[in-house]
């Protein structure tokens, strides 16, 4: 079995997506969701799916090894879902290409510390831009930095706002963020 632990820090619809997606899946499964917000919609969710999560606080995930080594007892892929945090240097190397983020924009536009959740979608608002979409990548030091994984876009029209745009971007990043993280997954054995 391959077990991802999910990282969420807000709703959780792609966790929630994720978990359902690999729910009768043989080779993978999710079996740990962590966040660092203890207000996150991410925790109704779990109870509701019947899968654990956890609460950890910025110490023992920047300054001690306490969430490292609960990923490397727990963990063999990572995947963020609406994260908010940069993931400390000694995760990424502990796991390397082994993390994988979504971004809801395509990097590297729209990309960066602050460019997260509605904040992305109502920059593609203002710069006028004609399309946008969703990014995953692997995740290194620097936030979107990673190498890119997978994209696929949508068109922003004239009516759109931000809220309508999140939520073609929502729509794509359900359409496609388990599927290819399953076939990489899959890939490498
Ligand atoms: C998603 O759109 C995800 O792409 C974005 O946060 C949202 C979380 O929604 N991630 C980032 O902005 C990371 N920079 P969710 O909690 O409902 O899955």
């Amino acid at each position: 079995m391959n077990r991802i632990v999910i990282f969420a820090s807000g709703s959780g619809s792609n966790a929630e997506n994720i978990i359902q997606f690999f729910q009768n899946s043989e080779q993978i499964e999710v079996t740990h969701v962590l966040s660092n917000n203890p207000n996150a919609g991410v925790f109704d969710r779990c109870e509701r799916l019947d899968i654990p999560a956890s609460l950890f606080e910025k110490s023992s995930f920047k300054d001690d090894d306490t969430v490292l080594n609960f990923l490397l007892a727990e963990a063999d892929y990572i995947v963020l879902a609406g994260f908010l945090w940069k993931i400390p240097a000694a995760i990424v190397e502990a796991f390397p290409n082994k993390i994988v983020n979504i971004h809801p924009a395509l990097l590297p536009k729209f990309g960066g510390k602050g460019m997260y959740g509605m904040n992305v979608h109502k920059a593609v608002k203002t710069s006028g831009a004609k399309e946008t979409g969703i990014t995953i990548h692997y995740v290194n030091e620097h936030y979107d930095e990673g190498a890119i994984i997978f994209q696929a876009s949508t068109a922003v029209t004239e009516s759109d706002t931000p809220e309508s745009i999140a939520q073609k971007v929502h729509e794509l990043e359900y359409e496609h963020f388990p599927r290819v993280l399953e076939s990489l997954i899959l890939k490498n054995g």
